[in-house]
């Protein structure tokens, strides 16, 4: 199957019905996105699809077929740190790490459609788990995210 991931082009040995996580770790290699639950409920597996946050341990491969697929690995744009990560190093977030790229690719489609969000907005929209309960560090690094991402297009 061919797929894209981060920009560049994979030709993968991938059933359709695979799920995307597989294809991504096992087979592409790309090992940044996590297995969690392996019931598209807690997160960690959690990459974008044209944009979107999708839970990719619960996504057949073929769904993603043709679309942009972007991990942890292809956040950073043009050898710059993306504002989350920055962050996420500023509000030193995580404790185990095990859930925290997830964590950031799902904070990243959220401040995608919201570029400045209520500390509110973040409670509501955020709802991957984190087993170490990081949560308050994972909002207080959304809204740093938001300020500079404000500031650098002032
Ligand atoms: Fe350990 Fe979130 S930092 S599960």
């Amino acid at each position: 199957m061919n797929l894209t991931i981060n920009g560049k082009k994979y030709d993968l040995p991938v059933e359709d019905d695979m799920p995307l996580l597989w294809a991504i770790r096992d087979v592409a290699g790309l090992t940044g996105t996590k297995f969690g639950c392996g019931k598209g409920l807690c997160g960690a597996c959690t990459v974008h699809l044209d944009g979107m946050a999708i839970r990719s341990c619960v996504t057949p491969a073929l769904a993603a077929k043709g679309k942009a697929i972007t991990t942890i690995e292809g956040l950073s744009k043009d050898g710059h740190s993306h504002p989350l990560q920055r962050a996420w190093v500023e509000e030193e977030v995580p404790q185990c790490g095990y859930c925290q790229s997830g964590q950031i690719m799902a904070a990243a489609a959220f401040l995608e459609r919201n570029k400045t969000p209520t500390e509110e907005e973040v409670r509501q929209s955020m709802n991957n788990l984190c087993r170490c309960g990081t949560y308050l560090r994972i909002r207080k690094a959304i809204l740093r995210a938001a300020a500079y991402s404000g500031k650098e297009t002032a």
